[in-house]
């Protein structure tokens, strides 16, 4: 990883009463040892960061990985993390098992001066890489992790009113849809983004009753 580059990677941490948690976050590499995360501070990540002071960035490739840790709160049976973690080495924090590489962290520094977001200072305490078999490059597995991080976008621009916004994303969604389909028809990433395109459709009308509502 490069200094001072956005990686896109999936944090997970234990809450208070030791239950695992996990949620995609953009992480900053500041040096060899220390990086930062900025969740807000409306997550549960945030959350368990201020209580615990630990946890691990997962990194991975796999869509799925993503898709699941972004939308488990819509899963009313919190069935989609089931079996997914294993305890860390080094830290009390729990791990994604098929994750392709762990950076297990304690928090060093934290700064709250913007209002939404906090910033993590965080100390690398062991970093791990499986050996894995090289992956060709497919235009669908990006697609719809763009599609997921767009997603997260329209769900709050939809709440605060923020509508052109919103619109804008679900057109690129909709481009990514007819991209995917072309390039990697009925794989799980045309499925991801298809499912994304329901959830969309779902918090539209949500946000359209309330509306009405209102008014
Ligand atoms: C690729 C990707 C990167 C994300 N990066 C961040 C981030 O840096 N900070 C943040 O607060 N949310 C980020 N999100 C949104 C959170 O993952 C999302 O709001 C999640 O539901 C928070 O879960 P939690 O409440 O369990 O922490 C990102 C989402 C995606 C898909």
């Amino acid at each position: 990883m490069r200094k001072g580059q956005i990686y896109e990677t999936v944090v997970s941490t234990y809450d208070a009463d030791c239950k695992p948690n996990a949620a995609p976050m953009g992480i900053v590499p500041l040096s060899k040892q220390s990086l930062l995360i900025r969740p807000f501070k409306t997550s549960s990540t945030y959350r368990n960061l201020l209580e615990t002071r630990c946890g691990v960035i997962n990194v991975t490739s796999v869509p799925e990985v993503f898709y699941r840790t972004t939308f488990k709160h819509e899963d009313r049976g919190r069935k989609a993390l089931l079996g997914w973690f294993e305890p860390a080495k080094t830290i009390a924090a729990p791990r994604i098992k098929l994750a392709e590489g762990h950076i297990e962290f304690t928090v060093r520094n934290l700064q709250e001066k913007n209002e939404d977001r906090a910033q993590f200072i965080c100390k690398a305490r062991l970093i791990e890489a499986k050996r894995t078999f090289p992956q060709a490059y497919c235009r669908g597995a990006f697609a719809s992790i763009e599609c997921i991080i767009h997603a997260t976008r329209i769900k709050e621009y939809l709440s605060n009113e923020r509508d052109v916004e919103a619109e804008k994303l679900i057109s690129l969604i909709d481009y990514y849809r007819e991209l995917t389909d072309r390039v990697s028809p009925y794989s799980k990433n045309a499925q991801i983004i298809m499912l994304i395109t329901s959830h969309v459709e779902k918090w539209k009308k949500k946000d359209a009753s309330i509306h009405q509502n209102s008014g």
